[in-house]
C-alpha cells in the first residue's frame, strides 16, 4: 500500500486476536520507527517491550482496566530518556546539562516521534495499535512496575496485536480549520460552529451508542458533545489530580533542576 493510503487507513484498534507476535516482525517495525528525527539524534526515548503475561496482569491497573492490556500480545511504553545519554557523557569528560524540564520536552517530543513512527510502521505490517492516555496519566505507578531508573519517565505507550476488528474510520476536524496560512487567524464563534459541526452529530451519536455511557450521560444531564468531554471525560478534578502526578515523578525522576 503507498504510505499516503497506509496513513489514511489508520483507525485505533481496541480488540486484538490472540496470535503472537514473531519476533522477527518486531524487530522489524521496531528498526523501522528507530529512522523517526531526533533532537540532535540523540534518541533521548527508551521503548519497553511488555510481552509477560504475568506484567501485563500488574499493569492493567494503572492502565485504567482497558482490557487490550490484557488482549493485545504486545504493550509498548515509550519513554522519555536521557539517562543513557547522561551516562555518555559522564564516561566521555563531557558536562551533563539534561536534568531540566526542557530536556524533559525534547525527550518527550522523540519519544512520541518514534512511536508514531513505530504506528505506522506496525499498521503497514497488517498489526493494529491504540494509544493509552493512561502512560502519562499513571506514569508513577506505571514506571515502578516498568523499573525504570531516575533520568527515565514513561509519555505515550500502546498495545499492539493482530486487529480483532475493523472499526470505521473516525472523523477528523475539516483540514481548513486546523491549518493557517502564513500567520494565525483567531476563530469566530461562526467559524467555531461550522468547524465542530461534523463533529458535534457523530461524536454525540458515537458516544450515545454505548449503554453504559449513554447512561451516565443521561444521569449527568449532559446536553451536547463539548459537554462531555468536560462533564464525562476530562474532568477539572481529573486533570489536577495527573498534573500533579507528571508534575511529582518528573521531579522525582530528576528532571526538575
Ligand atoms: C496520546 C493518546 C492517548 C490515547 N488514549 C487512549 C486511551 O486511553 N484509550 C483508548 O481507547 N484510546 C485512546 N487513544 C486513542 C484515541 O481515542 C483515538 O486516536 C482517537 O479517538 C481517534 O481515533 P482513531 O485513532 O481510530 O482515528 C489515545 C490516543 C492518543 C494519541
Amino acid at each position: 500500500m503507498d504510505t499516503i493510503d497506509a496513513i489514511h487507513h489508520h483507525r485505533s484498534i481496541r480488540r486484538y486476536r490472540p496470535d503472537l507476535v514473531p519476533d522477527d516482525l518486531l524487530t522489524e517495525i521496531l528498526a523501522a520507527g528507530v529512522r523517526a528525527s531526533s533532537s540532535g539524534n540523540m534518541q533521548s526515548y527508551s521503548i519497553i517491550v511488555t510481552r509477560d503475561r504475568a506484567l501485563r496482569e500488574q499493569l492493567y491497573v494503572p492502565h485504567m482496566e482497558q482490557d487490550m492490556v490484557l488482549d493485545a500480545p504486545v504493550l509498548l511504553t515509550f519513554c522519555a530518556d536521557f539517562r543513557r545519554m547522561r551516562h555518555w557523557l559522564r564516561l566521555s569528560d563531557a558536562p551533563d546539562n539534561f536534568d531540566n524540564f526542557m530536556s524533559f520536552l525534547i525527550a518527550a517530543i522523540d519519544a512520541t516521534l518514534v512511536s508514531q513512527t513505530v504506528a505506522l510502521a506496525a499498521e503497514a505490517r497488517g498489526l493494529g495499535i491504540c494509544y493509552m492516555g493512561s502512560t502519562l496519566a499513571n506514569c508513577d505507578q506505571i514506571g515502578r512496575l516498568l523499573r525504570l531508573p531516575p533520568g527515565v519517565m514513561p509519555v505515550v505507550g500502546f498495545s499492539l496485536g493482530w486487529p480483532a476488528e475493523d472499526p470505521a474510520p473516525r472523523d477528523r476536524l475539516p483540514l481548513d480549520g486546523l491549518v493557517h496560512h502564513e500567520t494565525y487567524h483567531d476563530y469566530s464563534d461562526e467559524r467555531i460552529h461550522e468547524i465542530y459541526r461534523d463533529r458535534e452529530r457523530q461524536g454525540w451519536a458515537r458516544y450515545m451508542s454505548y449503554p453504559e455511557l449513554r447512561a451516565r450521560i443521561e444521569g449527568a444531564g449532559v446536553a451536547n458533545l463539548a459537554q462531555v468531554y468536560t462533564v464525562i471525560k476530562y474532568t477539572r478534578e481529573s486533570h489536577r489530580e495527573y498534573s500533579a502526578t507528571v508534575l511529582g515523578y518528573l521531579r522525582e525522576q530528576g528532571f526538575l533542576h
